[in-house]
């Protein structure tokens, strides 16, 4: 039997991770949370791809291409969190379990973080705890799937 897909997407900015604010975000980069979360999915017996974009369109088309194809997505918008009501509307569209995830604790920071319009169509949401998010979304993903 084929894996179930489990669709991980990173928004604008976070090619910059390793480099970028590592006193907010931590030294590792992008590369090295995939592989987190690959090595999650693993365990659970799913198959994890992974898209990132600085383009807000380019994440809503990998949300429509995931319709009928990945069970659940798992997504760091980046700063699209905040205001991209686009992602809000293709993911309300998206059958399965959708877990919001940041490195950083988004509420804990500037008022402008403290709203997320990815949030209202998230099942739930994992924030603050670093690359391991990455591992506990994916965990969160297993346990929505019944693994
Ligand atoms: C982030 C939090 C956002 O507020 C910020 O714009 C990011 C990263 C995080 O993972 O902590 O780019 O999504």
């Amino acid at each position: 039997m084929t894996a179930p897909v489990v669709l991980l997407l990173s928004g604008v900015n976070l090619d910059r991770l390793g480099t970028r604010q590592p006193e907010v975000y931590g030294t590792a980069t992008l590369d090295d949370h995939v592989a987190t979360a690959r090595a999650a999915a693993e365990v659970h017996g799913l198959a994890l791809e992974h898209f990132h974009s600085n383009a807000e369109h380019r994440l809503v088309e990998a949300i429509h291409g995931a319709t009928g194809r990945c069970a659940a997505i798992v997504i760091n918008p980046g700063a699209f969190t905040h205001y991209a009501w686009s992602l809000h509307d293709a993911l309300a569209a998206f059958a399965g379990p959708i877990i919001e995830l940041h490195l950083s604790n988004p509420a804990a920071r500037e008022e402008w973080r403290r709203v997320s319009v990815v949030a209202p169509v998230a099942t739930g949401t994992i924030a603050g705890f670093g690359g391991d998010g990455y591992r506990l979304a994916v965990d969160a993903v297993a346990t929505l799937l019944g693994r």
